[in-house]
């Protein structure tokens, strides 16, 4: 069985990749069904948005940094840059000669970045279909992703099961994996925790960044020793993703009591500070020395390539161009 799943490296990652995706990822990491863990930084999806060369190089070679500070262990996975495997951009093209307009058409992420302003190019249109080759290319079966990705996994299946239909089974039909409690984590203003919301905890910012964002979580307006209510409190639900259930029934009982607001976003602040204590550590040590993460990508992309070159063979062989 194979895992896979990709980024962008278009921001700073924060709470909603961290629990959403970078977590129930490593959790299949070492498990004896999976035979393939792969994570990829999808560097050519981030060029619809990030369009300062400058800029995507940091932004790339940060979120390389960020993911092995996570805890990935490029002996037990694979992990690479997606331009680095140009058998996506070829997997790319194939598969959009089967796929319908209509499909592309009905996708909920393309419209909403063109409502915020993104410009509406052919590359952010076709962007799902690149996903679909990401996720073929590797027969992958599972993959892990927050709510906001799982259209996009569908359009990856329904894809998958045109192409077997017309040209005879050749690829795995994936599904999404998404986390119940982390399918959609809250930012700072309540709405979806996003890079581009402006709205994000980071997750390897400086203390005094935390403290800023977590300190400016909008909450509503009840007095400091009000009885709160911790269903609708966006501080809250932030502060369950790190708590067993036990732990959120005792807090929750502390918001009923009149908890202040300021002092739960001081409780979250420990508790987000002491969890990743350990992988901020690690992020300085690796700072201090990318030979080590150029080495990971090396060898990362080239196992990738390895699978890449063989569904590439099986697919040209399927379609006639060979
Ligand atoms: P962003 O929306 O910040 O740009 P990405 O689109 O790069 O994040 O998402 C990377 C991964 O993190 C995806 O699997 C996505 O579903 C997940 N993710 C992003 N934001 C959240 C969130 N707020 N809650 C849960 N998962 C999220
Ligand atoms: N579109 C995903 C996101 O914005 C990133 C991504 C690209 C991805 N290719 C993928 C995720 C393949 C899972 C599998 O988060």
């Amino acid at each position: 069985m194979r895992v896979l799943s990709g980024i962008q490296p278009s921001g700073q990652l924060h709470l909603g990749n961290y629990f959403g995706s970078i977590k129930p990822n490593l959790a299949w990491v070492g498990d004896p069904k999976v035979d393939e863990n792969i994570f990829f930084i999808a560097d050519l999806h981030a060029l619809t948005t990030v369009q300062d060369p400058a800029e995507l190089r940091r932004l790339r070679h940060d979120i390389i940094l960020d993911y092995l500070a996570c805890g990935f262990d490029p002996s037990k996975a694979i992990i690479f840059y997606q331009s680095d495997v140009p058998e996506h951009t070829e997997l790319m093209w194939i598969l959009a000669t089967l796929t319908p307009m209509g499909l592309l058409e009905r996708a909920v992420s393309y419209k909403d970045k063109v409502g915020k302003g993104i410009s509406a190019s052919a590359g952010l249109f076709t962007y799902p279909v690149l996903m679909a080759a990401d996720i073929l290319l590797y027969d992958t079966n599972i993959v892990p992703v927050g709510k906001d990705q799982k259209q996009h996994v569908e359009i990856a299946r329904d894809i998958a099961i045109k192409f077997n239909h017309h040209y005879g089974e050749t690829f795995s039909v994936p599904e999404e994996q998404i986390i119940e409690n982390a399918a959609v984590v809250p930012g700072t203003d309540g709405q979806k925790m996003s890079k581009s919301y402006g709205n994000i905890i980071p997750l390897f910012g400086s203390e005094a960044a935390i403290k800023k964002a977590i300190m400016g979580i909008t909450t509503d307006s009840k007095g400091a020793n009000d009885p709160k209510d911790p269903d609708t409190c966006t501080v809250y639900q932030i502060h369950t993703l790190f708590l067993s259930l036990s732990e959120q029934k005792a807090l929750a009982v502390e918001y009923r009591k009149g908890l202040s607001y300021g002092d739960a976003k001081k409780k979250l602040l420990a508790t987000c500070m002491d969890h990743f204590a350990p992988m901020r550590l690690k992020r300085i040590k690796l700072e201090k020395d990318p030979a080590e993460a150029e080495a990971v990508l090396r060898e990362g992309a080239a196992k990738a390539s390895k699978i890449a070159r063989q569904t590439m063979e099986k697919v040209e062989k399927a379609v006639g161009l060979r």
